[in-house]
């Protein structure tokens, strides 16, 4: 478990899985996903946790259920993927429960997981990826101090509009660590 202030990231087990399938097909799976509106059948939800415990044991990467101080899951954050020879990992993130975007949660969440990747895992680069609509990823990532490093040209389409991609950057160098950072941001306990 890693301990926060707004959260605590745990592992996602069944109390998180209850809400797969809400998650997956509300908003936040369009964001997400970049744009995608799905109808996913609690069936596949199923077949995807199969296929993930089957390649578990081939493929890296760390999750997280986002558990708030008083006990509600409100959706997930990890490693997508990771490369222990670049010391380089993709990060994502979604919090299924709408009313908690845009108070603070997803960003103590991701300042845990960046806190993570250096100091326990020993990364030297953390990226995370999205579409230039998602205001609140892009704020996120000014925030907590990642820089724009590509901009793949209409690279999504969302409601019929083409998007660009845009990837963001933070390197180890620099980080004062995850007390540094919710200090700086003025994250407080509710
Ligand atoms: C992305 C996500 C994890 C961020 O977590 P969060 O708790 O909402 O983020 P925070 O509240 O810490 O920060 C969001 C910032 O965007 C701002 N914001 C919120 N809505 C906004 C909007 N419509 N336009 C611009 N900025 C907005 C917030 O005010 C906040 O900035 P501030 O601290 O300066 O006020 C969460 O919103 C989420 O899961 N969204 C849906 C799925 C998604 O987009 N996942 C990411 C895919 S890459």
């Amino acid at each position: 478990m890693l301990y926060g202030t707004l959260v605590d990231l745990v592992p996602y087990g069944e109390r998180f899985k209850a809400h797969d399938h809400d998650w997956w097909n509300n908003e936040s799976r369009y964001w997400g996903s970049m744009g995608e509106h799905m109808f996913v059948s609690r069936a596949a939800v199923e077949r995807e946790y199969e296929e993930w415990d089957q390649t578990q044991h081939t493929e890296t990467g760390v999750g997280f259920g986002i558990l708030t101080k008083d006990g509600t899951p409100i959706g997930g954050i990890g490693i997508n993927w990771l490369s222990a020879h670049h010391r380089v990992t993709d990060l994502g993130a979604v919090i299924g429960e709408r009313a908690y975007w845009g108070g603070g949660y997803g960003t103590d969440a991701l300042l845990l997981v960046v806190d993570y990747a250096f100091n326990w895992l020993d990364m030297r680069k953390v990226w995370l990826g999205t579409m230039s609509l998602n205001a609140r990823v892009v704020r996120q990532m000014e925030k907590v101090g990642f820089a724009l490093e590509t901009r793949q040209r209409e690279g999504t389409v969302a409601d019929g509009r083409w998007h660009d991609v845009l990837t963001f950057g933070r390197l180890r160098d620099g980080w004062p660590g995850y007390a540094a950072m919710v200090a700086a941001l003025g994250i407080v306990a509710r």
